[in-house]
């Protein structure tokens, strides 16, 4: 596939070998589409990375996606049906450079259980994106599949801004 960014402008936190956790609540809706959106355009674009995703919640702990979330990514060519859903944990803090929450309330919480020593960037994933900044990428749980559009929307523009920041 083609990588989407045409001219890569000013590089506003240039990283090398990014490794990035996207966090929700469950792991099982935005927070899976976030981390396939991610990979996509950052191997589409020849950008060595590391991404992974999880949530703050264990409701789901190796549940695979939300079935909405699995067709959505579908629609898009991405096969996210063996993702499996996992509870952030302190070494996350430490093992990424950066740890984007979906929403303030993950956000919230991920800076509550911030372990000494950590090392990782925090920040909402929306932060990236020019005139987003403090937005929340809202939770379709109980929502239907415009909703799951929406958000697949929003992690897509957040990951064509993330890779345009990476050093290539
Ligand atoms: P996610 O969505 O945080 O985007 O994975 C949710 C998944 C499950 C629940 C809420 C939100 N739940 O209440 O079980």
């Amino acid at each position: 596939m083609d990588c989407p960014i045409r001219n890569v402008g000013a590089k506003v936190h240039a990283m090398t070998k990014p490794s990035i956790l996207f966090v929700c609540l469950g792991n099982i809706c935005r927070s899976p589409l976030a981390e396939a959106a991610f990979r996509k355009v950052a191997t589409d674009c020849g950008i060595d990375h590391h991404a992974d995703s999880a949530g703050t919640a264990a409701y789901h702990v190796g549940k695979p996606p939300d079935p909405r979330s699995i067709a959505e990514a579908a629609r898009h060519g991405i096969d996210i049906s063996r993702y499996s859903a996992r509870q952030v944990e302190g070494a996350d803090f430490m093992r990424f450079t950066h740890i984007f929450a979906l929403d303030h309330a993950n956000l919230a919480n991920l800076r509550a259980m911030t372990p000494v020593g950590a090392t990782a960037e925090l920040a909402l994933l929306l932060d990236v994106v020019p005139g987003r900044e403090g937005s929340a990428i809202a939770d379709p749980y109980y929502g239907g599949e415009e909703h799951f559009a929406r958000t697949w929307e929003d992690v897509s523009l957040a990951a064509r801004v993330l890779v345009e920041q990476f050093d290539r």
